[in-house]
């Protein structure tokens, strides 16, 4: 089982998306193990794009993630971080494949409504940016066993 960070971002809260995307989250058959509506500082920002800070976009990514509230949650699942990257679609919406996330939804480079961790590293650091060990709540679904079979973990 893995971890990742998703996070839903101010384009997404603004657009009512939230529930569309935790949807096709709960319906891959993923697990939200954490979840939380809070507003990113700017010292929040640059923890959390610390690979970004220098770029020529970050100023603008920086102004737009800390503009109104995200949705942060924690996801577990198999092969997790692949498979929801993979639902997101490319990172600019416009390049996004149709029945990706970004693919539907939009149609920019930074507007793109989600964040998701891209390695487990990376979920592990972020995942520590946005929630503390005790706010994870981990468990096993009673419904496990009519999304994979047993032997399948
Ligand atoms: P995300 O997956 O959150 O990771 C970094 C974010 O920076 C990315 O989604 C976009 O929102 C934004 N981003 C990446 N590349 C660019 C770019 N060239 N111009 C503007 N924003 C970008």
């Amino acid at each position: 089982m893995q971890k990742t960070l998703v996070l839903l971002k101010p384009d997404c809260v603004e657009r009512r998306l939230i529930g569309e995307i935790i949807g096709r989250l709960e319906r891959k058959g993923l697990n939200v193990i954490a979840m939380k509506m809070l507003r990113i500082t700017p010292a929040m920002s640059k923890q959390h794009y610390a690979e970004h800070v220098s770029k020529p976009f970050y100023p603008n990514l920086e102004e737009f993630i800390t503009s109104s509230p995200i949705v942060a949650m924690a996801v577990e699942g198999l092969e997790v971080i692949r498979v929801v990257r993979e639902m997101l679609g490319a990172t600019n919406g416009l390049k996004a494949a149709p029945g990706t996330i970004r693919g539907d939804f939009s149609s920019s480079r930074q507007m793109n409504l989600v964040h998701a961790s891209d390695s487990e590293e990376s979920a592990n650091r972020e995942l520590a940016i946005y929630f503390q060990p005790n706010e994870i709540c981990e468990y096993t679904p009673t419904l496990v066993g009519s999304f994979r079979a047993g032997d399948e973990s």
